[in-house]
């Protein structure tokens, strides 16, 4: 299994580092089976999974039980968990908090926002910590681009030098301009994994909802690589209209008695 030096050395090497979410067995098993480095268990599973108004809902339940079935389908993969909103507000709840994730099978721990006495906390722990700047949807209303102006940008960049110099093991970074990625990207040690931050981060992450093309709604960060939610929904039409027309279930999909046991049943119950 991988460990954080592994994606150090990678970045160390210049390879890039391929990371996406998934929230559950058979899809974590298609992804380790497509060759994906590190897979995300991310609070967006409640938007994408559970029918969530917003990240905000999202529960350490949640998260545990989801990671538990990434990695009974991935036994052997790196997997980042999600902390949910509200479960490290201090050093100790966030270590008790990770405790649970780690239980359930992740290897690291995901938290939003500069908070450096939280990776300390947890790095002392023995935790490795991923952290999160840019859009933080746990805690950002509306969901816009971060780090536009100097101001914001500089205000980042000494948040990902203060969070790196507290031990991150990865800087995921969330719609930040190219610019901006690329110099924190090679002002720190941690590797940085971009979503909507350009093409300069040591690696890329997306969700799968969106780049497999099961989300209606379109983002400019997004690439589709398939149309899976349109194959669903034809999968499904087609079995509806042969149920309705009589057509499925076919011989081939039947089982029959034997017809000693047939003329026996027969008898029994005329
Ligand atoms: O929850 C998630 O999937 C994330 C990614 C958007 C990076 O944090």
């Amino acid at each position: 299994m991988s460990n954080a030096s592994t994606f150090l050395d990678m970045k160390r090497r210049g390879e890039k580092i391929v990371v996406v979410t998934a929230y559950d067995a058979p899809t974590a098993r298609l992804e380790v089976e497509a060759g994906v480095d590190i897979i995300l268990v991310g609070d967006s599973v409640g938007v994408n999974i559970l029918g969530y108004a917003h990240e905000r809902e999202v529960t350490l339940a949640d998260m545990a039980h989801h990671i538990a079935a990434v990695r009974r389908g991935a036994p052997h993969v790196y997997i980042i968990g999600d902390l949910p909103y509200a479960t490290y507000d201090t050093p100790e709840q966030a270590t008790q908090s990770s405790r649970i994730l780690r239980e359930a099978g992740a290897n690291c721990v995901k938290f939003e926002g500069a908070r450096p006495e939280i990776v300390r906390a947890l790095t002392v722990a023995g935790f490795d910590v991923c952290c999160h700047l840019g859009l933080e949807s746990q805690h950002h209303d509306v969901k816009r681009r971060q780090g536009k102006t100097a101001l914001a940008a500089a205000r980042l960049y000494d948040d990902a030098l203060a969070l790196d110099a507290a031990g991150q093991k990865f800087l995921v970074l969330e719609l930040v301009p190219q610019e901006l990625a690329a110099r924190v990207t090679r002002a720190i040690k941690a590797p940085t994994i971009g979503i909507g931050a350009g093409a300069e981060t040591d690696g890329q992450v997306l969700v799968i909802n969106d780049l497999a093309g099961i989300t209606e709604r379109e983002f400019k960060h997004n690439r589709r690589y398939g149309a899976v939610g349109a194959a669903l929904r034809e999968a499904v039409a087609s079995y509806a209209r042969d149920v309705r027309a009589g057509l499925f279930p076919a011989e081939e999909h039947v089982f029959h008695m034997a017809d000693d046991e047939r003329a026996a049943f027969e008898s029994l119950r005329p």
